[in-house]
C-alpha cells in the first residue's frame, strides 16, 4: 500500500513511519523544506498541496499534521482555523482526487470536559478553545469531502521519546530544580505514540470507516500523571504540589474531563494496553 504522512516529523508522524514501515508499506516523502528558502514549500493549509499530494498517487493518507500549541492556538486562532481546518480540507481533497483513503489524527479536545463519565465516539463534540474547534472543523470538513474512506482517530496526551510533550516538562522542570506544580482537575488519557501508531496500523486494514477514540487504556489527572513520569523515571522524592486550573491562568479554556472511551475499536478487537504500563515502556526506550 502507498501512504503518505503527513506531519511525518512529529511525535504521532514518528511512530506511524516506523509501524508502517516494520509491516511493509511503502511511504511516500512529500517535498520538504528546501534549506536554501524561507518559506516552507510543504504547507497543509497552502491549496497547491492538493495536487502535490495527489500527484504522488497515495492509496491512504494519514494526516496528522496539525497546529498542536493549544495556547498558540488561542493566541493566533486565524492559524489554527488555516492549518487545522483548511489544511485538513485540502488534504481530504487530495484524498478524493485520488480515491484514497484518509486517516485524520482528532482530539480529545472536542469535547467541553463537562460529562462525569468517558466520552463515547458518538457524544456529541462541544469545542470550547480554538484549538479544538480548528481540529473539530477539519473533521467535519475532511467527512463532507470524503463521504466514504475516512477514518477519524481521536487520541489524547501523547508522549513519544523526544517529544514536546508532557512527560519531557516535568522532567526538564524537576531536573532543573524548579517546583513541580500540576493541576488535579484537569483529566485525560495519557497516550504513547507508538502504541496509537499500531492501533492505527490494525485500523486501516479494517476498512471499517468512521470516528474512533484511541488512547492508552484508563485516564488520570495531570498531577497524577506527573507523580508517576517522577516515580518511574526515578525521580520519586520530588514533591508535586497539586493546584487547580484555576491557580494555572492560560490563554486558552480547558476543558477538564475528557477521557475517551474505545468502544468502536475494542468491537474489532483493537485495545491499548494502560497508560501505566505504556509509560514504563517509554522510560525503557
Ligand atoms: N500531542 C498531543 O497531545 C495530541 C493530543 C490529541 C491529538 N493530537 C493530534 O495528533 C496529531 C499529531 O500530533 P503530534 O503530537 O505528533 O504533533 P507534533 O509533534 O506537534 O507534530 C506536528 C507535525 O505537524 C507538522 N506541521 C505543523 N504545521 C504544519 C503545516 N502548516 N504544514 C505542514 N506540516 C505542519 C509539524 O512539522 P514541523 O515540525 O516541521 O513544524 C510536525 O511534523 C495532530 O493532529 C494533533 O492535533 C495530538
Amino acid at each position: 500500500m502507498r501512504v503518505i504522512i503527513t506531519g511525518a516529523s512529529g511525535q504521532v508522524g514518528r511512530a506511524l513511519q516506523k509501524v508502517l514501515t516494520d509491516q511493509g508499506l511503502q511511504i511516500l516523502q512529500i517535498p520538504d523544506f528546501d534549506g536554501t528558502d524561507p518559506t516552507p514549500k510543504f504547507d497543509v493549509a497552502d491549496h497547491a498541496i492538493v495536487q502535490q499530494l495527489s500527484a504522488l498517487r497515495p492509496e491512504l493518507i494519514i494526516h496528522c499534521a496539525a497546529m498542536t500549541d493549544v495556547d498558540g492556538c488561542a493566541a493566533d486562532p486565524d492559524a489554527a482555523y488555516r492549518i487545522n481546518a483548511f489544511g485538513t480540507q485540502n488534504v481530504a481533497h487530495a484524498c478524493l482526487r485520488c480515491n484514497a483513503e484518509m486517516v485524520y489524527i482528532s482530539t480529545n479536545e472536542v469535547f467541553d470536559g463537562r460529562a462525569d463519565q468517558p466520552y463515547r465516539e458518538d457524544d456529541r463534540p462541544n469545542p470550547i478553545n480554538p484549538y479544538a474547534s480548528s481540529k473539530r472543523t477539519g473533521e467535519q470538513m475532511a467527512a463532507r469531502y470524503l463521504k466514504t474512506g475516512l477514518y477519524i482517530v481521536r487520541t489524547a496526551w501523547v508522549f513519544s521519546p523526544g517529544g514536546h510533550n508532557f512527560p519531557a516538562k516535568i522532567i526538564a522542570a524537576a531536573d532543573a530544580g524548579k517546583p513541580v506544580r500540576v493541576v488535579t482537575d484537569e483529566v485525560s488519557n495519557p497516550t504513547y505514540a507508538p502504541d496509537l501508531a499500531e492501533a492505527v496500523a490494525k485500523l486501516i486494514k479494517t476498512r471499517v470507516y468512521g470516528i474512533y477514540h484511541f488512547t492508552n487504556a484508563g485516564y488520570c489527572s495531570r498531577y497524577d500523571f506527573a507523580k508517576e513520569i517522577l516515580r518511574l523515571s526515578g525521580r520519586g522524592h520530588i514533591p508535586v504540589e497539586p493546584i487547580t486550573l484555576a491557580d494555572y491562568p492560560r490563554p486558552s479554556a480547558v476543558p477538564p474531563f475528557t477521557p475517551l472511551a474505545n468502544t468502536r475499536g475494542a468491537e474489532s478487537g483493537i485495545e491499548l494496553r494502560p497508560w501505566q504500563e505504556a509509560l514504563k515502556a517509554y522510560f525503557a526506550t
